[in-house]
C-alpha cells in the first residue's frame, strides 16, 4: 500500500455501537493480563449493550451503550445483534509453501502412516522439493491468497515457519516471502526459522553435518538479514534428537533468537523438557504430554501451545488439554496450517475441535486463541483482549447470541468483519 494511504488511516476513527456483548475487556487501571492460565481460563469478561471506539488503529475507549459520549467519527456501524472480541491470533503456522499434498492424503487413508511416508522421501521433503522448484513471486502470491482467507476467518496476527527450504537459498527464500507479507497485509507476523524440520537426502546418513549446516551457514546469514524472530525445530523420533535440538537451540540463542519448538507430537520425546531447559517461548503440538511434561511447565514461564487440527487431521490422539489446564497451566490453541498435518488455518473450526474434542469450554478456547496466543508471539501489550491502547484488531460477528454460538456452528464462518 502506497505511504499515503497509510498517513490517511491514521486520523480515522470508527466507532461502533449496540454491540450485543464486547468480550475480554480489560480495564486500563488494572495491571495487563499477559496470559490467562488455569481455572482464569473458564472466566471471560464482557459488556452487555456496550460502544467502542477506534482511533488512529488503536482501542481509544469504550464502555457500556448508556455511557456513550458525544463524539464524532468518520464511521459509525451499528453493531445490534452482533458481539465483538479480539481477533485471533495464530502462534504456529505454515503458510508458506508450494504445494498441497492431497496425494499424500489419500495414501494415509489407505494405511500408510505420516512417519512412514516421511521416511520414503514424501512428506515434508517432498513440500522442499516442490518449494525448492518454485520462484518467489508465484510462493508469495498462493501464500498472500491463504493468509487473506484466514484473515477473513478473523486472524489478525499469524506466526509463519520456514522449514521446506532445507538449504540456504530455499530458506531464504521462505523468510523474504514472509518479511513481504508482513509489508503488505500489515497484520502483526513473526516468522520463525525452521530448517531442523527433516533431514535433506543428502544428508540421511550424516546427521551431524546438516546441523553444521544450519549453524555455521544459515543461521548467521538469517539472522545477519533479520528475517527471523524465533528458532525451531522438529524434536520427534526420527526426526531432530533431543542433543541436535539442543545444539540448533543454543546456536539461536547466540543470535537472539528465542526457541519456539515442535515437541511431543508422535512420542514421549523430551522435547517439552529440553524447550523449558532452553526457556523456550512455547513448546508446540503435545499430544504426548504426561505428568513429567506437566511437571516441567509449571516451573516455567513456556506456554504450552495445542494443535489439535494436526491431530485430526493425522487421525492421532488429541492433546490433554483438561490435564494441562486442571494443572494451573494456560493453554494456546494454533491451527499448524500447512499441506502435510493440517491443511487448514481455521480458527473457528479450530475452537469447535478444541470443545467437541479436547472437552475445552467455549470461554477457555477463545482465550486460547486470543490472549495466550498472543503471548505465544510476545503480542500480549498489542493484541489479545479489549484494552484501551492496544491495537484495533477485532471481530465483528454475525448476528448471534452467545460466545458458545461460535464453536456450537461448526464449518460456519462467524465472522461478518474483521477490523484491523
Ligand atoms: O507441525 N510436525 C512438523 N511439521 C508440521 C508438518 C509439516 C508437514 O507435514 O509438512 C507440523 O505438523
Ligand atoms: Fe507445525
Amino acid at each position: 500500500m502506497p505511504p499515503h494511504i497509510n498517513a490517511a488511516t491514521l486520523y480515522m476513527r470508527t466507532l461502533i455501537t449496540n454491540i450485543s456483548h464486547l468480550f475480554q475487556t480489560e480495564d486500563h487501571n488494572d495491571t495487563p493480563i499477559l496470559k490467562v492460565a488455569g481455572s482464569a481460563m473458564a472466566e471471560i469478561s464482557s459488556i452487555t449493550n456496550a460502544w467502542l471506539l477506534l482511533q488512529d488503529g488503536y482501542i481509544h475507549s469504550f464502555g457500556a451503550m448508556p455511557t456513550l459520549p458525544d463524539v464524532h467519527a468518520d464511521e459509525y456501524i451499528d453493531a445490534t445483534g452482533r458481539m465483538v472480541l479480539p481477533a485471533w491470533c495464530d502462534s504456529h503456522t505454515h503458510i508458506v509453501f508450494a504445494a498441497p499434498r492431497d496425494g499424500e492424503f489419500r495414501d494415509r487413508i489407505l494405511g500408510i502412516s505420516y512417519e512412514e511416508i516421511a521416511r520414503k522421501g514424501g512428506g515434508i521433503l517432498n513440500s522442499a522439493k516442490r518449494l525448492n522448484e518454485m520462484d518467489e513471486d508465484e510462493l508469495y502470491d498462493g501464500s498472500l491468497q491463504r493468509l487473506y482467507n484466514v484473515m477473513q476467518q478473523g486472524t489478525g496476527a499469524i506466526e509463519i515457519k520456514s522449514g521446506y527450504g532445507l538449504c540456504l537459498e530455499g530458506e531464504l527464500k521462505m523468510l523474504r516471502v514472509i518479511r513481504r507479507l508482513k509489508e503488505q497485509v500489515g497484520i502483526p507476523i513473526k516468522a520463525s526459522f525452521l530448517a531442523a524440520h527433516a533431514y535433506p537426502m543428502a544428508y540421511k546418513e550424516n546427521k551431524a553435518a546438516y546441523i553444521d549446516l544450519i549453524i555455521d551457514e544459515m543461521l548467521p546469514v538469517v539472522a545477519g538479514e533479520g528475517l527471523a524472530d524465533y528458532m525451531d525445530a522438529f524434536c520427534e523420533q526420527g526426526f531432530f534428537g533431543i542433543e541436535e535440538t539442543e545444539r540448533l537451540l543454543e546456536a539461536g540463542w547466540k543470535y537472539g533468537l528465542k526457541p519456539k519448538i515442535h515437541a511431543n507430537q508422535l512420542h514421549y520425546s523430551g522435547g517439552v523438557q529440553v524447550g523449558v531447559k532452553h526457556n523456550a517461548l512455547s513448546v508446540d503440538h503435545l499430544e504426548c504430554v504426561g505428568d513429567a511434561e506437566i511437571e516441567a511447565l509449571k516451573h516455567s514461564n513456556t506456554m504450552p501451545v495445542l494443535l489439535p487440527g494436526a491431530a485430526y487431521f493425522l487421525g492421532i490422539q488429541y492433546q490433554p488439554a483438561r490435564r494441562i489446564i486442571d494443572a494451573g497451566l494456560p493453554v494456546c490453541l494454533a491451527s499448524d496450517y500447512n499441506p502435510g498435518s493440517c491443511p487448514s488455518g481455521n480458527i473457528p473450526l479450530l475452537l469447535s475441535i478444541a470443545c467437541t474434542q479436547l472437552k475445552m469450554t467455549p470461554e477457555e478456547a477463545i482465550h486460547a486463541v486470543t490472549i495466550n496466543g498472543a503471548a505465544a508471539m510476545e503480542l500480549a501489550n498489542d493484541m489479545g483482549t479489549i484494552r484501551v491502547g492496544k491495537k484495533a484488531s477485532i471481530i465483528l460477528t454475525h448476528k448471534m447470541s452467545s460466545l458458545a454460538y461460535i464453536p456450537y456452528d461448526y464449518g460456519n464462518n462467524p465472522v461478518y468483519k474483521l477490523i484491523r
